[in-house]
């Protein structure tokens, strides 16, 4: 079976892959992926030895070369990943949210109706987020029947394009399985996200800027266990149904640093004052929501699907490849990141 993997060069593809391609011989895997700042085709370095495994650099916001990539594969499965996924910067840059998430969605239908979804067997499984439903109060879950209520221009995005995946479905009949899931951590996540970021600037003696005063709250998952919760939605999910996936580990963002840098003082020997002195407090993100939860009950249920890891052993796990991976690291922060970090770490700085 021919298998598209969207975005498989960023942080959830390059996992899926490492986990699919090997225990899959007999599929052949195409990552499509315009390889943007948060790809690092190193990621999946191991994989090109594979004959199961090949890399096509291709934007999904371009519909001219969408067409002609499924004209030449003619994918069975879709696993659609690809996006631009991070909060803040579409706050500071919402277009090309939506030219990805939005006209890249559309892009990937349409080639998915015309080549692919006549054959046996075919799915479009669309990978998107909990914060397509918006901010919870300090109680209730996220369920799949919770309203979706978007606060970022991202979410919007990731709303949009699971409506155009189930209007797809309800319209064409195109088969389709969608997944919601919560805040994910692990090896090869770029670090302008908050995990990555702290480990990196505590072990670099930097700031740790904490939005407003770190109550906000996010339910972790390591990463493997997302890509594990994927597959079996495809495996053993109802086409046409929608899946939460979560990891049953809510924690105050405040807290979340101070476990981390306990680890790196742990891993590293740095004094654990030292690296608590880091922690900066910082002007608020706009329309920061409060707190994400899920009820991940139906995938249990339907799927047999349960996370493995635990957030204190996942965060050591995530500590140590960071520790481990300094080379990973410097090919990811280019100027274009240290731009990014002044952009948006710059004024929140200086206005502490
Ligand atoms: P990421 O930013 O690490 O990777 C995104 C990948 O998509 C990169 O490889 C990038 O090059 C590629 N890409 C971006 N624009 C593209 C375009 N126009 N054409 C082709 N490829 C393009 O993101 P991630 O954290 O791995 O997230 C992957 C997916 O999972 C996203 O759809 C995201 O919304 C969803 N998700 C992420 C999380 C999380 O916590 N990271 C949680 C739930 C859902
Ligand atoms: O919930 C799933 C979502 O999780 C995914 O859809 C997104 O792609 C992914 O980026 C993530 O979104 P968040 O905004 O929750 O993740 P982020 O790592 O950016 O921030 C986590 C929390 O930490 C959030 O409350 C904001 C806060 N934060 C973040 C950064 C980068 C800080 O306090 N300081 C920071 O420097």
């Amino acid at each position: 079976m021919k298998v598209f993997v969207t975005g498989g060069a960023g942080f959830i593809g390059s996992n899926l892959l490492q986990l699919l391609v090997p225990r899959y011989p007999d599929h052949h895997f195409v990552n499509v992926d315009k390889l943007t700042y948060a790809a690092n085709p190193a990621s999946l370095s191991n994989l090109e030895a594979l004959g199961n495994y090949a890399l096509e650099v291709v934007d999904i916001a371009d519909r001219e070369a969408v067409e002609a990539l499924y004209a030449k594969h003619e994918p069975t499965l879709v696993i659609h990943l690809a996006a631009e996924s991070h909060v803040d910067k579409s706050i500071l840059g919402p277009e090309v949210f939506i030219q990805t998430n939005v006209l890249g969605t559309f892009n990937l239908l349409e080639g998915f109706k015309k080549h692919s979804m006549a054959k046996d067997g075919a799915l479009f499984h669309h990978v998107s987020t909990d914060e397509v439903y918006g901010s919870l109060g300090d109680t209730g879950l996220f369920t799949e029947q919770t309203r979706y209520d978007p606060s970022s221009p991202y979410s919007a995005s990731k709303a949009s394009s699971d409506h155009l995946v189930r209007a797809y479905g309800r319209t064409y009949d195109l088969p389709f399985k969608l997944t919601n899931c919560s805040n994910n951590y692990g090896p090869r996540q770029f670090p302008e996200k908050l995990i990555p970021l702290m480990i990196l600037n505590a072990v670099e003696r930097k700031p740790l800027p904490i939005y407003g005063e770190g109550l906000n709250v996010r339910d972790w998952l390591y990463v493997t266990d997302h890509c594990e919760a994927i597959w079996a939605v495809i495996e053993r999910g109802t086409l046409g149904e929608t899946y939460n996936i979560g990891g049953n580990s809510e924690k105050r963002n405040v807290d979340v640093v101070h476990a981390l840098i306990d680890i790196v003082a742990d891993e590293t020997g740095a004094p654990l004052d030292e690296l608590k002195g880091l922690i900066t407090y910082v002007q608020d993100r706009p329309g920061h929501d409060h707190r994400y939860a899920i009820d991940a009950t139906r995938i249990a249920e339907e799927c047999d699907w349960r996370a493995s890891e635990t957030f204190e052993s996942g965060m050591r796990k995530t500590v140590k490849w960071y520790l481990d991976n300094t080379q990973w690291v410097e090919q990811v922060r280019s100027g274009e990141y240290l731009k990014w970090i002044e952009d948006n770490y710059g004024d929140r700085l200086a206005a502490r």
